[in-house]
């Protein structure tokens, strides 16, 4: 008779759909029971989406049928509900209320830029923003809020935030050797971030923005499996290249059963210092149709504007700046759409206008495959 590990060896075949770790990794498979007339495999997934659903048990299917398993049982529970900032489970900062992450499909679209300028424009609203660079692979965020040769203090065994534009900023660099970059396993980044979320003096927040490493990887998955996050945001630029990327950014969040609260178009033509006038470079208007495609919203066509990469070269952001520019303008009022969005969500359980569903019934979700 086969026992457990050779089982859950067979099913570390099993990649996550889109993923290079596989469901044993993720630590996904919740029980193996093998009795003489019935192997039950149950497996808890994060995303409710049913293709990922039906993925999987197409392919532990393959797997069991390759150990001669006559008669199986396969189980996979999917959240019933959007994942909600729930202090018992995934919270272990419970001081934030609200976990927002930003991501993109690839480097140098503006997410830094964006994340900053979003945590301010929300900290200008009143909010109390913390702001999370959680980009392992280019942690900018000190340079762009200017505290780059600013050392976090320690208070009570806790590192203590930077607070910068009333912002507190804590940034992954500070965590990583200057100069020296890591190669990010799973278990380092989920070591790193727990030590920024619970070692991490936040006290108090409306909401924490994540600037995420840019990318779909396992890493932007460690990461959002262990924050409850109440909503994803998406920064791209508008030129239909670049649209390949974004989907697969959004379909992350998809997947990951993460509400959208809505696309960030950057670089969206060009505004002329001299007379204010602006300028389609890019082509505008991608966008739109991609967040008609994903069921969501566009928060903000942010136009190429010399003072936006000043700001963030010098640590002196736009929006706090020169809160009177068409960008601020744009960060504060693409801010309080997501704010909006924030609140729609933990009201309701979904962005107004998200296009995540539970797929099934409440209750347990189970698809069973019993021969
Ligand atoms: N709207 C904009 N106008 C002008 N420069 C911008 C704009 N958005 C970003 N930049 C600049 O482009 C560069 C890349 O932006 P950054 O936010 O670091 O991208 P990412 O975090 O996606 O890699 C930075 O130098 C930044 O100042
Ligand atoms: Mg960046």
């Amino acid at each position: 008779m086969l026992t457990k590990d050779e089982i859950l060896e067979k099913l570390k075949e099993v990649t996550y759909p889109g993923f290079t770790k596989s469901i044993v990794d993720f630590g996904f498979v919740k029980d193996i029971d093998i009795t003489e007339d019935l192997v039950y495999v149950e497996i808890d997934i994060s995303s409710s989406a049913p293709e990922v659903k039906q993925q999987l048990e197409d392919e532990i299917t393959k797997k069991l049928e390759l150990l001669k398993i006559k008669k199986f049982d396969i189980v996979i529970k999917t959240p019933t509900i959007p994942p909600r900032p729930a202090p018992t489970t995934k919270n272990i900062t419970t001081g934030i209320k609200n976990f927002v992450m930003v991501s993109s499909g690839k480097g140098g679209v503006g997410k830094s830029t964006t994340t900053a300028n979003l945590a301010i424009a929300l900290a200008m609203n009143g909010k109390k923003v913390g702001l999370l660079d959680a980009d392992i692979y280019g942690p900018n965020i000190p340079r762009m809020m200017g505290i780059e040769n600013e050392q976090p203090e320690i208070e009570d065994n806790k590192v203590k935030p930077i607070l910068s534009h009333g912002v507190k900023v804590m940034s992954m660099g500070s965590l990583m050797e200057e100069g020296k970059s890591l190669i990010w396993r799973g278990a380092m980044i989920m070591k790193a971030i727990t030590q920024l979320l619970r070692d991490v003096k936040w006290g108090e927040l409306d909401v924490l923005m994540i600037d995420m490493p840019p990318g779909t990887g396992d890493a932007q998955l460690t990461l959002a499996q262990n924050v409850p996050v109440t909503a994803g945001v998406c920064v791209t630029t508008p030129q239909k290249v670049a649209l390949d990327d974004t989907k697969r950014s959004l379909d992350m969040f998809e997947k990951l059963n993460i509400n959208i609260a809505g696309i960030v178009e950057n670089m969206s033509g060009f505004i002329c210092p001299e007379s204010g006038k602006e300028y389609d470079i890019f082509g505008k208007g991608t966008t739109d149709e991609l967040a008609k495609e994903y069921n969501t919203k566009v928060l903000a066509q942010i136009p190429i504007e010399p003072h936006i990469r000043e700001g963030g070269d010098s640590g002196k952001p736009i929006t706090f700046y020169k809160p009177n520019s068409q960008s601020a303008k744009r960060y504060l009022e693409a801010s309080e759409k997501l704010w909006d969005t924030i609140e729609k969500i933990n009201k309701e359980g979904k962005a107004d206008n998200a296009s995540i569903q539970p797929t099934t019934p409440p209750g347990v979700s189970a698809c069973s495959t019993n021969r």
